[in-house]
């Protein structure tokens, strides 16, 4: 029997309607629109604006929107994953009520945080799942509502992130197509340079916690940066070598979209033209848990069967990786 590969065969999103310009961004905070494009790259990004929202609502949305284009019965998925920074509440899951909500109810779900590279974790997860032979329909889904943990008059954080959903569907695959490899790391040391302090065990929340601002995320931008772009950029070329992969074999980079300059450095290293590197953090801005389902979404069209495709991650925590996977369906 051929050894069963875990492929991705549907994908699903949804963004906010709510559009934050760079334009507007100057009026809030003490920025401007060059500022932000040339660091970052980015241009706009969406916004759930709508009171008593949550991450569930998109997450609910982006697995409809597979579901329909998949033609598939939510009561043959076995098991979701709900892959986020910024759960509808800290207890009880959002995983499983957005599992129940489209009717998934032969599935059992449960959340998975890894920060930005929660979806990329997820993806690991979801293979291993689908590969041990016990689960023959994974979803994994990557939502975030940034916008509910930014201050927004904080210029270090607010023009970076935004809010989004993607949803992936997971299934055996027998032709050998699918994820072949995942380099996965996590340092502790990250954890001083990107963190919401308070909320937590370590510091419940109080009257004294809100008005120091902190349950908002909190980033030594800086400091991110030079272990972003070096993290991302050594797995991802560890990860060619270890697959006998030149940048020629490479279809696309598939990359979190956290910093036009980040995601640039690991495509240099990698040795890829820009025509392979895909992007749209120009009009979502930093979605956490969204980037990767997002741009899988965005680009699904120009995908091929066969293509090869490297995934990279690099967040909070820190967590960071990559995965080789090669893409099950032309559509
Ligand atoms: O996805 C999870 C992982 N997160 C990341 O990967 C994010 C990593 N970090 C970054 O993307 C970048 O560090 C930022 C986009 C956050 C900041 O860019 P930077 O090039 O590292 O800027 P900086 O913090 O070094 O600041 C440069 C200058 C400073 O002014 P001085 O000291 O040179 O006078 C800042 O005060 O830019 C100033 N500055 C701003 N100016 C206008 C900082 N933020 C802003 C702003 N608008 N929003």
């Amino acid at each position: 029997m051929n050894k069963i590969t875990a492929a991705i065969t549907a994908v699903g999103s949804y963004v906010p309607d709510f559009v934050l310009s760079n334009q507007v961004l100057e009026t809030l905070v003490d920025t401007n629109d060059e500022w932000i494009t040339t660091r970052t790259g980015i241009k706009e990004r969406r916004l759930l604006k709508e009171e008593g929202k949550g991450t569930s609502f998109m997450a609910i949305k982006a697995a409809q929107n597979l579901l329909e284009k998949a033609n598939l019965d939510p009561k043959d998925i076995d098991l979701v994953i709900m892959a986020t920074a910024t759960p509808d509440m800290p207890v009880a899951s959002t995983g499983v009520y957005v599992a129940t909500q489209i009717g998934a109810t032969n599935a059992f779900a449960f959340d998975l945080q890894a920060a930005c590279s929660s979806f990329l974790y997820g993806m690991s997860a979801a293979s291993a799942y689908i590969a041990s032979g016990k689960y023959k329909k994974v979803l994994l889904i990557g939502s975030d509502k940034m916008s509910s943990i930014i201050d927004y008059t904080d210029r270090a954080t607010c023009i970076i992130f935004g809010d989004g959903a993607g949803a992936v569907l997971f299934e055996p695959n027998t032709e050998g197509l699918g994820l072949q490899d995942e380099i996965l790391k996590s340092d502790g040391i990250g954890r001083e340079f990107l963190k919401i302090e308070a909320g937590g065990s370590i510091l419940p929340a109080s009257e004294e916690t809100v008005k120091n601002k902190q349950h908002f995320v909190f980033q030594d931008g800086k400091t991110v940066f030079k272990y972003a772009v070096s993290g991302m950029a050594d797995v991802s070329e560890k990860i060619m070598q270890r697959n006998n992969l030149s940048h020629d074999d490479i279809n696309w980079l598939v990359a979190h979209q956290a910093n036009r300059r980040i995601i640039d450095a690991t495509a240099n290293r990698m040795g890829l033209d820009e025509a392979k590197v895909l992007i749209n953090i120009q009009k979502y801005g930093n979605t956490t848990s969204a980037t990767l389902p997002l741009l899988l979404s965005d680009f699904e069209n120009q995908l091929k069967k066969g293509d090869n495709i490297i995934f990279a991650a690099f967040g909070g925590g820190f967590t960071w990786g990559a995965i080789y996977l090669k893409w099950a369906y032309t559509k």
